[in-house]
């Protein structure tokens, strides 16, 4: 499926009367580890700005250790410090990586603005190198504006 097919599809599940917040980030991991081969795991953190801690939300995908990850940390951790998108094409080319699994050669994680401040990120780790692009990039900061919606 398209990006482009993706997105009114996200809309909806944001826009479903009957689901928790929750049931809908859940149902958005779904849909987009369903959707896109390269997406093999989909997740999201939420900051705690108190205790500069991320914690894992609802996800999709291989279970992890990293439910709490200080802000600095890792992939996710820079992102909760530099509010900006990281995509990383090889995760073993990379220093402040955490790693969950052997199977996962890549990663991309985009943060989720609400009214300006960076509350979390979705995080999305592939078993191929070198598989996000600028599309990837421009779709999920779309899917983080729907998200932002809900707050
Ligand atoms: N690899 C991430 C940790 C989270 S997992 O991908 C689920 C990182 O370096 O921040």
């Amino acid at each position: 499926m398209t990006f482009q097919e993706l997105q009114p599809k996200v809309t909806q599940i944001t826009l479903h009367t009957s689901l928790s917040r929750d049931e809908k980030l859940l149902n958005i991991c779904q849909l987009l580890s369903e959707s896109i081969p390269y997406y093999n795991w989909v997740g999201f953190y939420f900051a705690n700005h108190d205790s500069k801690t991320l914690h894992l939300g609802p996800y999709v995908g291989a279970e992890t250790d990293h439910i709490v990850i200080p802000f600095g940390k890792g992939i996710c951790g820079q992102v909760a410090e530099s509010n900006t998108n990281f995509v990383v094409p090889d995760v073993s080319a990379q220093d402040n990586y955490i790693a969950c699994s052997f199977t996962v050669k890549s990663e991309i994680v985009v943060p989720l603005f609400v009214d300006g401040k960076n509350i979390g990120q979705i995080d999305i780790d592939s078993h191929v190198v070198n598989p996000f692009t600028a599309k990837d990039e421009r779709f999920l900061e779309f899917v983080c504006a729907e998200i932002a919606n809900l707050y």
